[in-house]
């Protein structure tokens, strides 16, 4: 039995003003699509994973805007977290909800934040990965092929033999620019996609061994699972919880970690320029979503509210975007400060 668990409960920050905290960037069309990011995150696993068996972490805050965006959710499958803690408490918690349902669960956990360009090629990928973690106790992640030093990613260094299925060697998360550069020049290394399978049985060994501590919270809590004291008991679970990643947690330490080489036409859209690369483009290359009037323009991104006319002039690499009460305009090869400007507003108000 196959469950998808999405982990919709980021903010977005390096994607600031488009994405914040109020309405972080997997609720909104950023491709201009006609769907959002995490509605296309839940259209794509269409017969992978039945709807009933599809799960959203958040937090609360967002209950009601994950429920509007995919109305065939039950409230029931809108896990709401008590807290942010990063992705291992997040993982923790849908996993212990879902094995206590069903012990022989597969789990497939996808960040509601991503493009795949070819959807029937990742269904291909992801079956086989399906196949593999539900007969052998192994934690299974999807490889991207690198094209570039991304400090942002986790890598994988794997045994290139011939079978689908890779044992993974050495998994890093966001190694610095020295050791990103070296691992693409080695051509053993692939990104993590962030895209994890494995059977409900194999993730909680996993915490048991790697992270007790919060094996032990999400034990006791399990007990009060599908309850009314579900609330009562996860609030207490996660005060125990620290924030760590998932990659960090296990999918640096385990020995059990395989990859699926999977060329999807994936991209994280985490950036501005991610956004930029993956958006349609005019004859200027300037990526425009709004009511613009551009002039003398090149390679720019415009990203604004329909109701409000724009225009942009003389202007070449430049982010031009509002959403809510900010307005940035900022060099795209500036995109980096976009988390100090952040960090400034809040202090401005
Ligand atoms: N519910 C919940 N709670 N979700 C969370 C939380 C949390 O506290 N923190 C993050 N998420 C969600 C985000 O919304 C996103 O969909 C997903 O979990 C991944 O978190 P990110 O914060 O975007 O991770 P990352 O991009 O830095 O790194 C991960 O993804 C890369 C690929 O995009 C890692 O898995 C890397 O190894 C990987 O290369
Ligand atoms: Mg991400």
């Amino acid at each position: 039995n196959n469950y998808l668990v999405i982990m919709a409960g980021g903010v977005g920050t390096r994607f600031w003003p488009f994405s914040r905290t109020t309405f972080p960037k997997q609720f909104h069309d950023v491709l201009g699509t006609g769907r959002t990011l995490i509605q296309q995150t839940a259209d794509r696993f269409e017969g992978v994973c039945p709807k009933e068996n599809i799960y959203v972490v958040t937090g609360g805050e967002y209950k009601d805007l994950t429920l509007e965006q995919l109305p065939f959710l039950s409230e029931s499958q809108v896990l709401c977290e008590p807290g942010r803690r990063n992705t291992a408490p997040c993982i923790g918690y849908a996993s212990y909800k879902i094995q206590k349902k069903d012990p022989h669960a597969n789990i497939i956990v996808a960040p509601a934040d991503h493009i795949i360009l070819k959807e029937e090629e990742f269904k291909r990928r992801v079956n086989v990965a399906i196949d593999y973690a539900s007969k052998n106790d192994a934690l299974v992640t999807l490889g991207i092929e690198p094209t570039h030093p991304n400090t942002g990613y986790g890598y994988i260094q794997f045994n290139d033999t011939e079978d689908d299925v890779k044992k993974v060697k050495a998994f890093t998360e966001k190694p610095n620019l020295e050791f990103a550069k070296m691992f693409l020049e080695s051509g053993d290394y692939a990104w993590n996609a962030g895209i994890f399978v494995w059977s409900a049985a194999s993730i909680t060994l996993a915490f048991a061994k790697y992270l007790p501590e919060m094996a032990e919270a999400f034990n006791a809590a399990q007990k009060d699972f599908y309850t009314d004291n579900e609330v009562t008991s996860l609030d207490s679970a996660y005060s125990r919880c620290r924030s760590i990643s998932i990659d960090n947690a296990i999918m640096e330490k385990a020995d059990n970690v395989f990859v699926v080489k999977s060329d999807i036409g994936w991209s994280d859209l985490g950036t501005w320029r991610s956004v930029y690369e993956n958006s349609e483009l005019d004859n200027e290359s300037n990526s425009i979503d709004g009511n613009v009037l551009i002039y003398d323009s090149k390679r720019c991104v415009v990203k604004t509210p329909k109701e409000k006319l724009v225009v942009v002039s003389g202007l070449e690499g430049y982010i031009v975007s509002e959403f809510g009460n900010v307005l940035m305009i900022c060099k795209m090869e500036d995109e980096q400060r976009v988390k100090q400007f952040v960090a400034d507003a809040k202090k401005v108000g």
